[in-house]
């Protein structure tokens, strides 16, 4: 049972009236201004294209409103006095990424460069898709984001997706204004890019004889799992992404979590190996050797091919969870501490990543690494870090000037739990991570105001260990990554918790048309008043447009034994304390787990 224990008074305040909540873009604008009147699309709408606005985006829009209103419009270069149309102008004035959207008696107008005209077609889909209509409010939205990065990491190394699920992901982020896909290649668990050099990366390292899929008792599925990316699909993936204005950074993973690559060539370890590729999760002994030149010559070799298929500015070299043990008695590497003079095995991942940061910085690449590459001694100049132990190490690395990507553990991990009872949930590795904790985290707390600039952006980050389908991925993704745009995109005053449930109850309301599986949220607690001595009043709101939901006070079942809720709940206190169940069933018909809370004072 997934319990909630509420005391009064009362939890959250009933949803904000913000303006803006009218038209439901997620992530919220920087400004909206509604205005009498309204413009409906209609069959002869014709889509403009003025200056040199891509044919693509009025193509885009163009399918959109085929597939989900059956409506063919045209497009056709500027008419000057055409009413009636959805002009796309683009300006090269604008601040990368912004746009203006306007909806008037003529029409709507999106402007901006070509990115912005982009993410002004995402918010015209949303206020369509949020009020299923083809009339819109008058309003003018003036709107940029507040971080350039702002992202989302998938894990494909401990489960493979193929291609077609990337690109349905990538779709999906660029909804949301989400522009990095950070792109987790390599692990103990499989290496999934094509290098033609080392055939054997992919031919062996892709697959390994079984998975565990429970933790205590430790179960394995003794099925055989695997799948690479060959390096013409890479490239089709890229080329996707940046039609959608994603960056992809792909993450070649070192000096730990480089299994599948020992596997394969177990020279390259400390050891010598031999080694199978793991069927337990967990941090592994085994990383590349640092004190051996194979090694660098080996990872300079994978990179150097790495580099000609990614465009974007940086490479995520790795860096996290790479125990010292088997440098510690490795002749080789203790050889290097001499010889670099190093003080200690911190310091020698340090020289690591500075080697292989120069490598890529002599061409032109920046690096990422996660936020242990503080702990080397030094961080190379080209380097961002990626903060994932909280935010800790994106305070200190932005104290000293290093470009800081906010990916906390304990607020952007969207693999960990939605709910702390986790009896109730699909098994999953563990940590309580609830929406609104992912939206209410602010990414520059903690850091003095002038260093602000050094955080470039946010990260949602899902890593797989038991996440092996799509439904399972868009049940961990959603709707928590809603919440990760909102805040790498909005500016900090703009967000606002209740309104951001109201907009979210109508994006999912849209998903479960798409028959996204996310989880279905709790039923929102609206209010709980006290309004005398001898009454508990509670009024609940779904998450969901249009969901019902069902409840009961007397422990039975809600969906088969309970009642539908239509209006406050009210019952006397001398009745004690009442266990509410609740469960929701969505307009497709998907129904929730039953949700608990637990009334009392
Ligand atoms: C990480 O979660 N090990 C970066
Ligand atoms: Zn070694």
């Amino acid at each position: 049972m997934n319990k909630k224990i509420i005391f009064f008074p009362l939890l959250f305040a009933a949803f904000a009236t913000n303006i803006s909540a009218q038209v439901h873009i997620i992530p919220e604008p920087k400004e909206i201004t509604l205005q009498e009147g309204s413009f409906t699309i209609t069959p002869s709408t014709v889509i403009e294209l003025s200056g040199s606005a891509g044919k693509q985006h009025a193509e885009m829009l163009q399918c959109f409103l085929q597939e989900h209103f059956d409506l063919s419009l045209k497009i056709r270069k500027r008419d000057q006095k055409a009413s009636n149309r959805i002009r796309m102008k683009h300006t090269g004035n604008m601040s990368p990424e912004s746009y203006q959207l306007i909806t008037d008696e003529k029409g709507i107008t999106i402007e901006g460069d070509d990115t912005g005209i982009f993410y002004g077609l995402q918010s015209l889909k949303q206020i369509i898709e949020n009020s299923h209509s083809l009339t819109l409010p008058h309003l003018v939205i003036c709107d940029e984001p507040r971080f350039p990065h702002r992202g989302m990491m998938i894990d494909v190394a401990r489960y493979y997706y193929p291609v077609e699920v990337i690109k349905s992901l990538l779709d999906q982020m660029a909804h949301y204004k989400l522009n990095v896909f950070h792109w987790h290649l390599t692990e103990d668990y499989g290496w999934r890019i094509e290098i033609k050099k080392y055939p054997e990366l992919t031919q062996k390292g892709a697959w390994r004889k079984s998975t565990q899929y429970r933790k205590e008792p430790r179960l394995h599925d003794n099925v055989p799992h695997g799948g690479f990316y060959t390096q013409d699909e890479v490239r089709e993936i890229v080329a996707y992404a940046a039609e959608r204005k994603i960056a992809v950074i792909p993450e070649i993973e070192m000096p730990g979590h480089a299994m599948a690559a020992l596997a394969v060539y177990p020279q390259l370890s400390c050891s010598g190996g031999p080694f199978e590729i793991p069927i337990n999760w967990g941090i592994k002994d085994d990383i590349f050797c640092a004190g051996n030149d194979e090694v660098f010559r080996f990872l300079e070799d994978v990179l150097t091919e790495v580099i000609d298929l990614f465009p974007s500015q940086y490479i995520h070299i790795g860096g996290d969870e790479a125990p010292k043990k088997r440098w510690q008695s490795c002749a080789r590497c203790q050889q290097r501490i001499k010889d670099e003079n190093l003080e200690n095995e911190k310091e020698l991942q340090g020289y690591f990543v500075k080697r292989i940061a120069d490598f890529l910085k002599e061409r032109g690449k920046k690096i990422i690494g996660w936020d242990e590459i503080l702990e080397g001694g030094h961080v190379p100049d080209n380097a961002a870090v990626m903060s994932w132990r909280g935010p800790k190490g994106g305070i200190s690395a932005a104290n000293k000037g290093y470009n800081v990507i906010m990916a906390p553990n304990n607020f952007y991990y969207l693999d960990r739990y939605q709910t702390d009872d986790i009896s109730v949930e699909p098994i999953n590795i563990g940590g309580f991570v609830p929406l609104d904790s992912t939206y209410l985290f602010d990414p520059c707390g903690g850091i003095p105001p002038d260093k602000h600039k050094f955080v470039i952006g946010v990260q949602g980050n899902i890593w797989m260990e038991y996440i092996h389908s799509v439904e399972m991925l868009e049940y961990m993704m959603y709707p928590r990554i809603l919440a990760v745009a909102e805040s790498g995109w909005s500016p900090a005053d703009r967000k606002d918790y209740p309104n951001f449930i109201e907009k979210m109850s109508h994006h999912l309301n849209w998903l479960d048309q798409q028959s996204v599986a996310f989880r279905i949220p709790e039923p929102f607690l609206q209010q709980v008043i006290k309004t005398d001595d001898s009454y508990y009043i509670i009024e609940l709101a779904p998450t969901v447009r249009d969901a019902v939901i069902y409840y009961s006070l007397d422990g039975e079942e809600p969906l088969t034994r309970g009642k539908v809720y239509r209006e406050t709940i009210r019952y006397p206190k001398d009745q004690g304390v009442k266990e509410l169940k609740c469960a929701v069933v969505l307009p497709s018909g998907r129904t929730s787990m039953n949700y608990t809370f637990i009334i009392n004072e």
